[in-house]
C-alpha cells in the first residue's frame, strides 16, 4: 500500500471550493523577511513606509510575543493586513505552534479574516510532514469557507532535531510549500548544542591548524561556520522539491559584520533571502541578497556569449560551457527579479 497521494491528488483541492493548489511556485523577491510585533499600535503605523522597504512584512505572533500580547498580536497583525495595500510587498505572519493554545485561533481568525490578504504563513517547530499535511487541511477548509481566491502558501521553519531529520519529507509534503528557514535558536536547544547565541559562529567551534616547526609558535584556530551543515541540508532538500531556502535570525544586532558573514554565507550556498529582526539588518540583507554587480555583469557576458547555451568559450582566461551557462542563469534571473523593484541596482547591473 501506497503512503503518498497519487500525482492527481496531490494537486487536487484538499476542500470542496477551496482554491487549486500553485503547480509553481509564484515568483517574487524575498530577500528579507521583516519581522514586526503587530501587538505595537507605533510599529502597525509605520507599515506603510515599511511596505516600501523591505520584500516581506511578516507579523510575528509566536516568541518573543509576551503571554499577555498574544491576542492583541493577532488583532494588530488583522488589522495591518486589513488597512494596508501592500502592492507587490509580500505579507506573511508566523503563527504559533501547532500545540499552543493560540494556533487554532491564530488560523482560523487570520483565513476568516484577511485571507485574501495573506501569502504566506510560517510555521515554526516542524516535525515531520504530519504537521504540514494538517494545516494543508485546515487551511484548504477555511479558504473554502471564506471563499479565498488562491492558496495561502507553507513556510516551515526548521528548528528541532526531528524537523532536520525528516527535512525531505517535510520540503514534499504539499503543493503549498513554500519553503523553509533556518532557526538557529531553537535548534541549537532541540539538539543540545552548547550555544546561547542566535545564529552566528562560535569562537571554540574550529580547526587548530597544525603545530609549526618551531614549536614556541601560536597555533591559530580557524572558526568555522557552526550553520554549515544544516544550511547545506536545508538548500538541496529545498531547491530539490522546487521550493525555497532561507536563513533565519542573527540575534546579535550590534554586530553588523558578523550579520552580514552569515547571511553571506547562506546566500553563497543558495539560500535567496534572511529574517531581519532589526531595521540595522535591512539594508545588510539587501546587499547580500542581491546580487553583486561585478558578478552580474560577467553572468551577462556568459550568457550573450553562448546564445543557446551550449558549447565552450573563453572569456577572460576562464572556461565557459553549459553548465556555467546556467549558474549565470541564476544570477541573471535574480538579477532582474532585484532590477525590477530597484531603479539603483538596475542601473548598476545595466539592466534599466
Ligand atoms: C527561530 O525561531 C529560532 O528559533 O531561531
Ligand atoms: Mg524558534
Amino acid at each position: 500500500m501506497s503512503h503518498t497521494k497519487t500525482p492527481h491528488a496531490f494537486f487536487s483541492p484538499m476542500a470542496i471550493g477551496a482554491p487549486e493548489p500553485f503547480r509553481q511556485l509564484p515568483t517574487s523577491l524575498e530577500r528579507m523577511i521583516h519581522f514586526i510585533p503587530p501587538h505595537n499600535e507605533k510599529i502597525r503605523s509605520k507599515i506603510p513606509d515599511m511596505i516600501k522597504q523591505v520584500d516581506v512584512i511578516l507579523g510575528n505572533l509566536e516568541d518573543a510575543i509576551p503571554l499577555d500580547a498574544k491576542e492583541a498580536a493577532r488583532s494588530g497583525f488583522i488589522d495591518i493586513a486589513a488597512s494596508n495595500d501592500f502592492g507587490n510587498t509580500g505579507l506573511w505572519t508566523r503563527v504559533n505552534c501547532l500545540n499552543s493554545p493560540w494556533f487554532l485561533d491564530d488560523i482560523t481568525e487570520i483565513v476568516s479574516k484577511v485571507g485574501n490578504k495573506v501569502d504566506v504563513i510560517m510555521l515554526p517547530k516542524v516535525e515531520g510532514p504530519w504537521d504540514i499535511h494538517y494545516l494543508d487541511q485546515l487551511l484548504a477548509q477555511l479558504e473554502a469557507k471564506h471563499d479565498v481566491k488562491r492558496p495561502i502558501l507553507i513556510h516551515a521553519i526548521l528548528e528541532t532535531a526531528q524537523g532536520v531529520n525528516n527535512i525531505e519529507e517535510i520540503a514534499a509534503a504539499s503543493p503549498r510549500m513554500h519553503g523553509m528557514s533556518l532557526g538557529p535558536a531553537d535548534l541549537a536547544a532541540s539538539r543540545g548544542m552548547k550555544t546561547t547565541r542566535v545564529g552566528g559562529g562560535h569562537p571554540f567551534y574550529g580547526v587548530l591548524e597544525d603545530p609549526h616547526a618551531d614549536s614556541e609558535q601560536q597555533r591559530t584556530l580557524f572558526q568555522q561556520d557552526l550553520w554549515h551543515y544544516t544550511v547545506a541540508r536545508m538548500v538541496d532538500a529545498c531547491m530539490g522539491h522546487g521550493i525555497k531556502a532561507f536563513y533565519g535570525p542573527f540575534g546579535d544586532f550590534s554586530d553588523s559584520d558578523a550579520c552580514r558573514a552569515q547571511f553571506r554565507n547562506a546566500f553563497l550556498q543558495g539560500c535567496v533571502g534572511t529574517w531581519t529582526l532589526h531595521p540595522n539588518q535591512i539594508a545588510i540583507a539587501k546587499s547580500v541578497f542581491s546580487p553583486d554587480k561585478e558578478e552580474v555583469l560577467f553572468a551577462k557576458r556568459i550568457l550573450e556569449a553562448m546564445p543557446d547555451g551550449t558549447g565552450a568559450v573563453m572569456i577572460d582566461g576562464k572556461m565557459q560551457d553549459d553548465a556555467t551557462w546556467k549558474q549565470a542563469k541564476v544570477i541573471v534571473d535574480l538579477a532582474k527579479m532585484v532590477a525590477k523593484r530597484d531603479p539603483e541596482l538596475a542601473e548598476a547591473y545595466e539592466m534599466s
